[in-house]
């Protein structure tokens, strides 16, 4: 019985498990489930946060991503910092309190004083009034620390999976894609003080729901502040695609990733979740949807529109013809029509981590 589950105030594995599982009609109570629980402890509110992917250029080579490394056949860019900034200046007239600054995997001391001098100007430009979250990859605690002191308040590096064997399922196993590593530098992250973020793909070739349910065991464990997680969506261009034919359709991969955020919701109650984009590859209301069952943020694209097409991390990701102007009214009436408001001028801190930290310095 599904009842008897939520009832419960701890979830264990087999819990979850069951959850993932369930059928249509299950579902359905678990994300209503998941949405009183939302409502409860983070209000029916969406932060938003402009997300700038301000290079495409990566020295890794995940074997799912589009600007994996050995991916010759795109064009690579680099903003300008100019055109960062603009962007950034662009969020916050538009109310958007948040911005996300994101790549792929650069680590040198140009790029590293790079990111500091940016956030630096970001923050002189917008009277030290935004929040900025980097996303720029595996980078040591030295650096993790200097973008901290220059600004930087949050950070987010997907897992990806938490399982090691389908970890180097998808990456390659040499010493550039470490899972250790990869773990460590969360830790580093926390450490240092940064609201930390995490995620994992959902519907990977190998992954099972068992994988996942630990996946949201280990976000517990760790005690997360932040997570972004949606469906894997195969690119034509990288070695995964060749698995193509052992994937879920892509709608069960829709449903298991809806349901990855409203398990969560009930397990972690107030952190912030973010409505991935390629939950909208999907399902023209995909967003949307994963709001309605416990996500609360969204990132709207505000890279200028020129650039956009050229960060295909996956096959069909939508609003690349458009520019960060057009997002905006559109993603209003989305956000309208599921009853939740946009939390325009609010920084929107994880209130997981509010309490986090209250708790820590007591
Ligand atoms: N499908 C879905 N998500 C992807 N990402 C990268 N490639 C894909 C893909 N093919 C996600 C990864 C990464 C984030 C920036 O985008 O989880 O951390
Ligand atoms: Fe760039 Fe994975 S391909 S970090």
């Amino acid at each position: 019985m599904i009842e008897s589950i939520l009832d419960k105030s701890v979830l264990q594995f087999e819990d979850i498990v069951q959850l993932l599982d369930c059928n249509i009609l299950d579902a359905k109570k678990l994300y209503e489930h998941a949405a009183q629980i939302k409502k409860q402890y983070v209000q029916d509110k969406v932060y938003f946060r402009g997300l700038i992917e301000f290079s495409n250029f990566c020295s890794k080579d995940c074997l799912y991503c589009g600007i994996r490394k050995s991916n010759t056949k795109i064009l690579r860019y680099n903003l300008s910092d100019e055109e960062i900034i603009d962007a950034a200046v662009f969020a916050y007239n538009s109310n958007y309190a948040s911005i996300v600054i994101q790549s792929g995997e650069i680590s040198n001391p140009v790029f590293s004083r790079r990111i500091s001098n940016l956030l630096d100007k970001i923050h002189q430009k917008t009277n030290n009034n935004l929040r900025i979250t980097l996303s720029c990859g595996e980078q040591s605690n030295e650096i993790y620390q200097d973008w901290y002191n220059a600004g930087a308040n949050r950070y987010l590096l997907r897992i990806e999976t938490t399982n090691k064997d389908l970890y180097y399922k998808i990456h390659p196993n040499d010493k550039h894609h470490s899972f250790e590593k990869r773990i460590n530098c969360l830790y580093d992250l926390k450490n240092i003080g940064y609201q930390t973020g995490t995620g994992v793909m959902i519907g990977l070739p190998f992954q099972t729901i068992e994988h996942l349910a630990k996946d949201l065991l280990w976000m517990q464990e760790f005690d997360v502040d932040m997570v972004g997680m949606g469906p894997y969506i195969e690119h034509e261009d990288t070695p995964l695609y060749e698995f193509k034919q052992h994937l879920l359709p892509l709608e069960e991969r829709f449903d298991l990733s809806l349901k990855m955020i409203a398990i969560l919701r009930i397990m972690m109650k107030n952190i912030n979740i973010a409505a991935a984009t390629s939950l909208q590859t999907i399902d023209k209301m995909g967003r949307e949807k994963g709001i309605k069952v416990g996500a609360n943020v969204i990132m709207p694209n505000i890279t200028p529109g020129g650039y956009r097409k050229h960060y295909k991390l996956y096959d069909n990701k939508p609003c690349i013809d458009e520019n960060a102007d057009d997002c905006k009214p559109c993603l209003e009436m989305r956000i309208a029509l599921i009853g939740n408001e946009i939390a325009y001028n609010e920084w929107g801190d994880s209130s997981h981590f509010e309490h986090r930290f209250k708790n820590e310095s007591e």
